[in-house]
């Protein structure tokens, strides 16, 4: 028989939203009564919530359940949780039988009643997406970092054809802004001072009588909340009302994510992304008129089926012309089950790797330029944890820059800052005070 676990932790994988789940199912276990494992301690319940995103992030899932066994041969209460627990389901009960209890992302209030299944001799598995929304019925949260994620939207409509999503998270559904706001709220109560509003397609929220734009415009009247940001944006939603509260709500900071992928129209076809490169150019135009000194990131898929070296050349063309401040990129990774998994002439790995290594060359060459560009300026930063030296903390400026810097200054505070030096992914900065004194 299996005793009733007292302690558990949560490993979350993937997107901001995975972690915004995770804290969620951590937070419902602690309800429970449950207390969260120490670093290094074992844990009476592991809950792995993956990602199917990538092939590797799938496997690496695997074989941390594998990793999970301790060194006298037990093992703790494994739950797989996440997106590769709703694309397998019942077969990944059969690919590992370390694995306990299988839940959905959409399923996750009930993994309580799961584990005490579990307790009873039972493997559940959960990956129904039901009608009621798991938020109804998840706590009232209560204490926050100084920055949180709030998730207020969640799946996609879009059917990239690369993309597992749409499968894994379902239908777009937008939460109610009452329930948000109420969360929001309960966030800031807790100690947050900046929001990051999620959604797979965040910029797609909407309800009867507003879009994004009100929302965070609602929002921006929170007293004690003091920087709003959302992502994943998609380009066709990139609606001009969101566009303008960049110019005139100042709580919203002057940061986009909005993924291009490629920068060939033919390959952008192939792909279903609803979006031209002229499109996508006329977008971040408008974006830099609303805010001339926002700072646009983006995802890139190099290798897509069918992309040649010319289709290629067009991705960095995108690059140098919109100038990123950050960016992510990818290796196209074939997942089961999406259209272009079974395209003809998918790309040999070797050729990826050389395209992925000149892109992200040029993406850190334009990123390392946003961050120089800011170098003997002054700003603010809001401190969101320790560096790894006596006396150092890292905070983000409005841009989503980090920067290190000397000072005594706590975890959540915000304080004025001038940038000293700059690397590809972060700032050196010294406390505006000390440089004027
Ligand atoms: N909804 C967001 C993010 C989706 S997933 C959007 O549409 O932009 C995050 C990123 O993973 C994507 O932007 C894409 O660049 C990458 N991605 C998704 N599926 C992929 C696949 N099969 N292979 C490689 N990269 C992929
Ligand atoms: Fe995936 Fe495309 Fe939806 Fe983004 S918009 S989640 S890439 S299907
Ligand atoms: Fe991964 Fe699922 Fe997010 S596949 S990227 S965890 S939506």
């Amino acid at each position: 028989m299996t005793p009733s676990p007292k302690s558990f932790r949560v490993k979350s994988f993937g997107c901001q939203m995975n972690v915004y789940d995770g804290e969620r199912m951590a937070e419902l276990l602690g309800a429970e009564g449950m207390v969260a494992a120490a670093e290094g301690a074992d844990a009476d319940l592991v809950v792995l919530n993956t990602c199917h995103i990538r092939e590797k992030a799938a496997d690496r899932a695997y074989s941390d359940v594998g990793r999970l066994r301790r060194a006298d041969g037990s093992k703790p209460i494994i739950a797989l949780a996440g997106c590769v627990a709703q694309a397998e389901g019942e077969e990944a009960k059969r690919r590992s039988k370390m694995i306990d209890l299988v839940v959905g992302p959409q399923a996750y209030h009930r993994l309580p009643e799961m584990v005490a299944e579990v307790v009873g001799g039972k493997r559940p598995v959960d990956t129904d997406m039901p009608a009621i929304s798991k938020f109804d019925v998840l706590p009232v949260r209560q204490r926050s970092g100084p920055s949180a994620f709030l998730t207020v939207q969640e799946g996609c409509d879009k059917f990239c054809t690369y993309c597992v999503v749409p499968s894994t998270r379902g239908a777009e559904v937008s939460r109610p802004a009452g329930d948000i706001v109420t969360e929001a709220r309960a966030l800031v109560d807790g100690g947050a001072r900046e929001i990051t509003l999620l959604g797979q397609n965040v910029n797609a929220w909407a309800n009867e009588t507003q879009g994004l734009d009100g929302l965070i415009r609602t929002l921006a009247g929170i007293e004690g909340l003091e920087r709003i940001r959302y992502t994943t944006s998609h380009p066709t939603d990139m609606t001009d009302a969101l566009i303008a509260a960049h110019a005139d709500v100042p709580k919203l900071m002057p940061y986009l994510h909005l993924p291009v992928q490629s920068g060939s129209d033919r390959i952008l076809k192939a792909m279903n992304r609803s979006h031209s490169v002229a499109s996508y150019f006329a977008t971040i135009d408008k974006v830099r008129a609303a805010r001339p000194d926002i700072a646009i990131s983006g995802d890139f898929i190099v290798g897509f089926p069918g992309e040649t070296e010319e289709n290629f050349a067009d991705t960095l063309r995108i690059v140098d012309a919109v100038r990123y401040a950050a960016a992510y990129s990818f290796k196209y990774s074939p997942r089961p089950g999406t259209p272009a998994a079974t395209m003809s002439d998918q790309v040999p790995a070797a050729v990826m790797d050389e395209r992925l290594q000149r892109l992200q060359a040029r993406l850190a060459e334009h990123s390392t330029a946003f961050n120089r560009a800011t170098v003997g300026k002054a700003t603010t930063i809001l401190i969101d944890r320790r560096g790894r030296l006596p006396g150092q903390m890292i905070g983000k400026t409005p841009w989503l820059q980090s920067v290190f810097v000397e000072t005594n200054a706590k975890i959540g505070d915000m304080i004025e800052v001038i940038t000293v030096s700059a690397l590809p992914n972060s700032l050196g900065g010294v406390l505006a005070t000390a440089k004027a004194a």
